[in-house]
């Protein structure tokens, strides 16, 4: 499935960082020094890979303004300000052989869910949403953001490339006061 076709989809809605590369390499290298910081969560443990990496944010001014790039994007989407909306994230790191099992963000009050890529080899794997009678495999790119309903159900194939696949998953809602 390509893009155009993707678009059709107008459940998921597709944006690209231009100009991407800079923040994208200070984000990993941040990323690389939290991962085992005290205060990094690591959850959904299947096929002995946790799927989930949620470093502090506290820790991690890096990733600021790829955050604030999503969430103008979704509030775009969603027709809300800035006061009201909030977002939670986490990594998923995808050594060769590795695959993301089905799931959806639908877990809670979120209004939107998304990923963003920041490195993606080629065969890495596809991102396959899963639509009511239909599944749309698509190939991202660094760079590439999806911005989707969090019940819409999705995985990601398995990395089939020799190196790291590494995106950033989250959800947006309307901020609660003991959001960051
Ligand atoms: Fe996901």
């Amino acid at each position: 499935m390509n893009t155009a076709s993707l678009h059709e989809k107008q459940d998921v809605h597709h944006f690209h960082l231009d100009g991407h590369e800079e923040l994208n390499s200070r984000i990993r290298r941040a990323y690389t020094r939290l991962r085992e910081h005290p205060d990094t969560l690591k959850s959904h443990l299947f096929h002995g890979r946790y799927e989930n990496i949620y470093p502090p944010r506290a820790e991690f001014p890096e990733i600021e303004p790829l955050l604030e790039w999503i969430l103008g994007n979704s509030r775009d989407l969603l027709g809300l300000n800035g006061d009201e909306t909030g977002i939670a994230f986490w990594f998923n790191e995808m050594q060769p052989g590795d695959k993301t099992t089905l799931h959806t963000h639908n877990d809670g009050d979120e209004l939107l869910s998304g990923v963003y890529y920041l490195e993606v080899p080629e065969a890495s794997g596809d991102i396959i949403f899963h639509f009511s009678g239909e599944t749309a495999p698509f190939t991202p790119a660094a760079g590439d953001l999806f911005l989707f309903s969090p019940a819409l159900p999705h995985e990601v194939a398995e990395n089939r490339s020799h190196a790291m696949r590494l995106s950033v998953a989250f959800n947006i809602g309307i901020r609660r006061a003991d959001d960051a």
